[in-house]
């Protein structure tokens, strides 16, 4: 006997057909004498129905079938009797009729019902061999294959290449910290895991492959979250003799190729915002821009105000902002309350509320405002019965960073924010460096090789704060789903950075040396870009984290719960690398 088809897909069309049907048993129910298996493969469920009628030893035989048990089973198609049809199955108006069954494996008592809905995620992660059999996860799992195939077969139609790259390398400057791996031959050396192709595919540019991609796992330690694993895939991709707005333009299509499976059309160009205006607008580099709620600067209201905070907060340079929340009247005392705790947890002094009721403006504020003050608010946020506005008065940055979260957090709580719409835009202009309080220089925002702005480069020996990069963010429903950059192909440009970056000669040389080198060997113009695979598809899927869509994911630990990886070695492991610990393992 050999499978003859799978069992998620037999129909009526099939019915008077013998089939062979291998798979695992999803539920046995005994009904007044008959037996009735719902077998699964990766295709779906169908029902068999083993009858005493039909073959009374294949029925015995059925009775000591139980949950997960993997069966062989030869059957004719039948359509079910009428008002038997379940029409919440593919397979629900047939039942296919034992005549020989074969116990291929048996199996324990699971762990957990693979439809209960409440099992914890640890026990799922632990046992995740039987997680994986579940439809949700099937479909996951051969979306995230399908998503694979469409980006390469896209990218395969613009004459991109794969190349692959190195995963024992040296530290990449991706700015998280390197899994490092000892090399027993190279005694005290290491390898490091790469955060990142970034250097091996700008190379392959020097090399003249002019346009590389991969699919391609990237390494960083880093503290973990629901959109961040230790090991997570990137569509990594490097073009040459290009500009910012070709690199653009072939990740447009990727994701415009992307959410097709979906069935969504995206625009065909995504709007662009600056860095500078979505932290304005947004008090964030990766605004959601699934529904308004912009944030305004109203400082100008209150340049000659009497009210003291706002007076003290203006004289420092600080700045005053909101947002209005339409249908925020709604918010109890103490949920304004709550709000304001909120925004004391991101960081402001304070957060001043006001409610539009059918008695007009209602807040604590009122009082210490002048009428025209008042009239210049009602206008700026344009308000209306039923809104509630959320003011902070600070220093920028904190205004921006409050502010941004909190438009999230009461977006989510009015139910302001569309779950099927998808918004994906770009974010340019970032600055390309940023003051390091702590180290006392300056650091790269993207990574020391993104190229500034042309207009901006003189800047670089006067304000080099002020300089703009040539790097861009694309981003979906408020996450950073991919960022690259024009990069440097000019050595002196490349020192110029270095040295700002207080990066000096030598440790140059010994960090990246083999770029440098490459540099000087005519190197094209270049640029690229890679998105976060696991998390497109945690947005196609609607998943909640990209643990979801990712088959043998880790802990917020950094642990694989199946495998109990990271574990401990044996001595002599340690002793062939020459390695000694410091700690007891067992002891974290
Ligand atoms: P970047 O560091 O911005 O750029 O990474 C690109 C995208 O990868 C995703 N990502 C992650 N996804 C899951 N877990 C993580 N720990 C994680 N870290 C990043 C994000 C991010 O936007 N070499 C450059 C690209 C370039 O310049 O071409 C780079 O790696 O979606």
């Amino acid at each position: 006997m050999k499978r003859s088809c799978y069992c998620g897909e037999l129909g009526v069309d099939d019915v008077g057909r013998e089939v062979v049907l291998e798979g695992w048993v999803n539920r046995r129910r005994d009904h007044g004498g008959v037996t009735f298996v719902d077998l699964r493969d990766r295709e779906g469920l169908v029902q068999v129905v083993f009858s005493p009628e039909v073959d009374s030893s294949v029925h015995e035989k059925a009775k000591e079938i139980r949950d997960e048990y993997v069966l062989r089973v030869r059957g004719t198609v039948t359509r079910r009797p009428p008002g038997t049809e379940n029409p919440k199955l593919r397979t629900g108006e047939v039942e296919v009729v034992a005549r020989e069954v074969e116990v291929l494996n048996a199996s324990r008592t699971l762990p957990f019902k693979l439809d209960n809905p409440e099992v914890t995620e640890e026990v799922r992660l632990k046992y995740r061999f039987l997680d994986l059999r579940r439809p949700e996860m099937q479909k996951i799992m051969r979306f995230r294959y399908r998503a694979a195939m469409a980006t390469r077969e896209y990218l395969d139609s613009l004459g991109f290449i794969d190349v692959e790259t190195p995963f024992l390398t040296k530290s990449t400057p991706e700015g998280a910290r390197d899994y490092l791996v000892p090399s027993r031959v190279n005694p005290g050396k290491f390898y490091a895991l790469p955060q990142s192709p970034q250097l091996f595919k700008q190379i392959l540019m020097v090399a003249g492959f002019d346009r590389y991609y991969q699919i391609v796992k990237c390494f960083r330690d880093e503290d973990l979250r629901a959109d961040r694993q230790p090991e997570f895939t990137q569509i990594d991709l490097e073009m040459s003799f290009v500009e910012r707005e070709d690199v653009m333009e072939v990740v447009e299509g990727i994701m415009r190729t992307l959410f097709r499976l979906i069935d969504v059309e995206l625009p065909e160009k995504f709007p662009v915002i600056s860095y500078q205006e979505a932290m304005l607008k947004y008090g964030i580099d990766r605004p959601d821009t699934r529904f308004g709620m912009f944030i305004q600067d109203i400082s100008r209201l209150f340049e000659s105000t009497e009210f003291i905070p706002f007076k003290e907060t203006l004289r420092k340079g600080g700045t005053i902002r909101g947002f209005k929340a339409p249908g925020g009247a709604v918010f109890s005392r103490k949920e304004l309350d709550n709000w304001g705790k909120r925004a004391l947890e991101f960081g402001a002094k304070g957060l001043i509320s006001i409610k539009v009721t059918d008695q007009g403006l209602q807040s604590n504020l009122l009082k210490y405002l002048s009428l025209g003050e008042v009239e210049g608010l009602k206008e700026a946020f344009e308000v209306q019965e039923g809104d509630a506005v959320f003011l902070v008065a600070d220093e920028g940055p904190i205004a921006a960073e409050t502010l941004g979260r909190l438009r999230l957090e009461v977006a989510q709580a009015l139910g302001l924010v569309p779950e099927d719409a998808y918004a994906p835009l770009w974010v340019v202009d970032f600055p390309l460096l940023e003051w390091d309080k702590d180290e006392h220089r300056y650091v790269a925002v993207h990574h020391p090789f993104t190229s500034p702005m042309d207009e901006d480069l003189p800047l670089l020996d006067t304000d080099p704060l002020k300089v703009r990069a040539k790097a861009y963010d694309v981003v979906l429903n408020g996450q950073e789903i991919g960022g690259g950059s024009i990069r440097i192909h000019k050595k002196d440009i490349q020192k110029k950075i270095f040295e700002l970056l207080h990066i000096g000669e030598e440790e140059a040389r010994i960090k990246f040396g083999f770029l440098l080198d490459a540099l000087e060997y005519g190197a094209p113009p270049h640029g690229g870009i890679a998105l976060g695979f696991d998390r497109v598809i945690a947005i196609l899927t609607k998943a909640e984290s990209i643990r979801e869509v990712i088959a043998f994911p880790k802990t917020q630990k950094a642990q694989c719960l199946m495998t109990g990886a990271p574990s401990s070695v044996a001595e002599a492991q340690l002793k062939e690398l020459r390695l000694k610990l410091t700690v007891s393992p067992d002891k974290n």
